[in-house]
């Protein structure tokens, strides 16, 4: 199986992702694992794969006390480092291969099984500071490449078509893009036409949205790309997380900070409501950008460029040079 971008940072969970002391699957680059997360915190990582039987450890269960995985087949008990615990001992050299992570806070990246060849980006713990984190949505693997999926999110004109009928986005003039290696930087203002009362009753969420929203884009090729937006109840901030499950399904998931004040906040659960909409309607944004990656045919060399395309080219000059 060949890695996608061997060697990237892939920011693979949030800690809340995890629950505690519950097998958590994912693959990454074609290869399963297993992490859980013990109620001090602590993160473990295994290959998912049992070196017995090769049953998916994920399927079994964790002991608290030992803070180990049983397998579901034979019952076999591992600990953190992939070491066979027998009557809560540890017994000879690790046998189940360990993932190693990068924890930062809340944040879970690993390089996989590669080299590290850029550093963990600081773009999520600088920018998020000051801000509340309101959960996570969007949470969905894509029936498509990694590039596909990464396309979409360097795109400034897929929001008149894909997502016309959420924010009635009319123009999006982009007034900044400025590029500096891995990491790149966007400032754009989305001027929308009103929506009609049956969308706004749809989604609450449009309430809180003016008629010209600026916003500021930071992305930090490959895994992450953040969405800041000023309303009048505060501010939004989305990082759009992408991560290459395999070479034909892209996993990703948005984690949500908000800053909203408002006086109308003493009204019991309004606070929630918007909280909860505004989480909802980025959940339907990644829906409709997944649906319509996966839509797509077959790539072929464009016959036709729209303006604003050079940070497309730049991303994609990115995954190409790798
Ligand atoms: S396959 Fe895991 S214990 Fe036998
Ligand atoms: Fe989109």
């Amino acid at each position: 199986m060949n890695s996608t971008l061997p060697g990237a940072p892939w920011l693979i969970a949030h800690r809340s992702m995890l629950g505690i002391n519950k097998p958590y699957k994912l693959k990454l680059n074609g290869q399963d694992y297993v992490l859980w997360q013990n109620p001090a915190g602590e993160i473990a990582a295994l290959e998912n794969i049992c070196p017995h039987m090769q049953a998916p450890l994920s399927e079994g269960w964790i002991c608290e006390v030992n803070n180990s995985i049983t397998c579901p087949y034979h019952a076999l008990e591992f600990d953190r480092a992939g070491r066979l615990l027998k009557h809560g001992l540890a017994k000879g050299e690790p046998l189940a291969n360990k993932l190693e992570l990068v924890v930062q806070g809340d944040l879970i990246w690993t390089y996989g099984e590669h080299e590290p060849r850029l550093p963990i980006p600081d773009l999520l713990s600088s920018r998020t500071e000051g801000f509340r984190f309101l959960g996570i949505t969007g949470d969905r693997t894509i029936e498509a490449a990694f590039l596909r999926c990464i396309r979409i999110n360097y795109d400034f004109n897929h929001q008149n078509g894909v997502h016309r009928e959420l924010f009635r986005i009319q123009e999006n003039p982009v007034e900044l893009f400025e590029k500096n290696g891995f990491e790149a930087s966007v400032i754009q203002t989305f001027i929308r036409s009103e929506n009609s009362l049956s969308e706004i009753l749809k989604n609450l969420s449009l309430l809180t949205l003016p008629k010209q929203i600026r916003n500021e884009l930071d992305y930090s090729f490959p895994s992450t790309i953040l969405f800041r937006a000023r309303l009048p109840l505060g501010e939004v901030l989305q990082a759009f997380i992408l991560y290459p499950e395999s070479e034909h399904q892209t996993r990703t998931f948005v984690l949500f900070y908000g800053n909203l004040q408002s006086p109308l906040f003493i009204l019991p659960g309004l606070r929630n409501v918007l909280e909860r909409s505004l989480l909802n309607s980025t959940a339907k944004v990644v829906e409709q950008d997944t649906n319509a990656v996966a839509s797509l045919y077959p790539a072929q060399k464009p016959k036709i460029r729209l303006p604003k395309e050079e940070i497309l080219t730049y991303a994609e000059k990115l995954y190409h040079d790798w």
